[in-house]
């Protein structure tokens, strides 16, 4: 039996992925490649809808690359290659913009929060029709079930709406995609601002995990993180945010479940309780980050696994561009 299709994908929008991009996606990734035809792809294209120096956008997207493999995508078993390597991304997108309506587009809570936070001059339409390039990526490629954290929920039920509209006026072409959230882990906090999710575009690093830091910088983030002064591990969402983040972090990472490492700290103090989150993360860490900085060591030989994905995603995006200009009346050349 053919595999249901699977899609997602980062922006390489930093140096390095932050712990809420790895806890949120990328493990749920890793599982998820076993049981579907998985597609992931470094969203070139998004990243741009900011200022980038042309360079470091290179740099990043090959990081970005890097650090999926080294987190365990298999390039081998999945399709991993980098979006503007596929030009029927942004050919989907013009199309699927036609249809989108300029109040719906502009209800969408990323992009008024980004607008608001940049100011009108330095929003450019791309974020504005961001959500719209989302949609295509995912379309093109008959998704089944799109595996992200809870900020993109938003964005997959746009993709939801158009592909049943596209469908309802020129026939059965997208399949209508799914997306998985994983409840507990959907939205990963910021270690100095435990009500704000983090972010790799955050206005302060303090509050950052990043997967390519030194082990030790990081773990000395999290002696610093926010807690409260009650001094007990316990989770509670509203009353102590920033241990509950914290809380989640350990679990995530060391497959145990939070009532276990409640009971483990139970009349211990903050100070232990971070020692041993800081613990988990470095030895979970230590390893994707000793790969990824070897693969970066060969950026030729990444470049060409990278390549020969695209060849692949190519294929399959191509074949459902074709449909969608042949259902739409475009005439097609000769
Ligand atoms: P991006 O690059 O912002 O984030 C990548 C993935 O990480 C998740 N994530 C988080 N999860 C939990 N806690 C957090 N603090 C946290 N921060 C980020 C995001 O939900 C996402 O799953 N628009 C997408 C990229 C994209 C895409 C796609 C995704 C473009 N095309 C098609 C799926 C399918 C984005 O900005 O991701």
């Amino acid at each position: 039996m053919t595999k249901a299709r699977l899609y997602s994908g980062m922006q390489p929008s930093a140096d390095s992925l932050q712990i809420g991009n790895y806890i949120g996606a990328l493990m749920q990734w890793r599982d998820l490649q076993e049981s579907y035809d998985a597609f992931f792809s470094v969203v070139d294209l998004h990243a741009i809808t900011q200022p980038n120096d042309p360079s470091e956008l290179r740099e990043k997207t090959r990081r970005t690359a890097a650090q999926y493999i080294a987190a365990g995508i298999e390039p081998a078993k999945s399709t991993l290659y980098v979006q503007s390597h596929v030009s029927a991304h942004a050919e989907l997108a013009w199309i699927l913009g036609t249809l989108t309506g300029f109040g719906e587009a502009g209800r969408m809570t990323q992009f008024k929060d980004k607008s608001q936070r940049y100011g009108q001059d330095a929003t450019s339409v791309g974020l504005f029709t961001y959500p719209v390039l989302m949609a295509a990526d995912i379309l093109l490629y008959q998704t089944a079930v799109v595996p992200v954290g809870d900020d993109q929920k938003q964005h997959i039920e746009l993709t939801r709406v158009l592909a049943e509209r596209f469908n309802s006026r020129f026939g059965d072409t997208f399949r209508v995609p799914m997306p998985v959230i994983q409840q507990d882990t959907a939205r990963i906090y910021d270690l100095q601002n435990p009500l704000a999710k983090m972010s790799k575009s955050a206005e302060s690093d303090a509050g950052v995990l990043w997967l390519l830091d030194d082990p030790s910088a990081s773990a000395k983030k999290i002696m610093r993180a926010v807690t409260d002064s009650e001094g007990s591990v316990r989770y509670d969402r509203e009353a102590k945010p920033g241990v509950s983040n914290l809380l989640v972090i350990y679990a995530a990472l060391s497959g145990r479940q939070i009532p276990a490492i409640e009971d483990e700290y139970a009349g211990r103090g903050y100070g232990d309780f971070k020692k041993g989150l800081a613990e988990v993360l470095v030895s979970e860490f230590e390893p994707v980050r000793a790969r990824a900085l070897e693969l970066l060591d060969d950026p030729a030989e990444l470049d060409r696994v990278l390549g020969a994905n695209a060849d692949h995603a190519a294929e399959v995006a191509e074949t459902t561009l074709s449909d969608v200009y042949d259902r739409m009346g475009l005439l097609r050349r000769r």
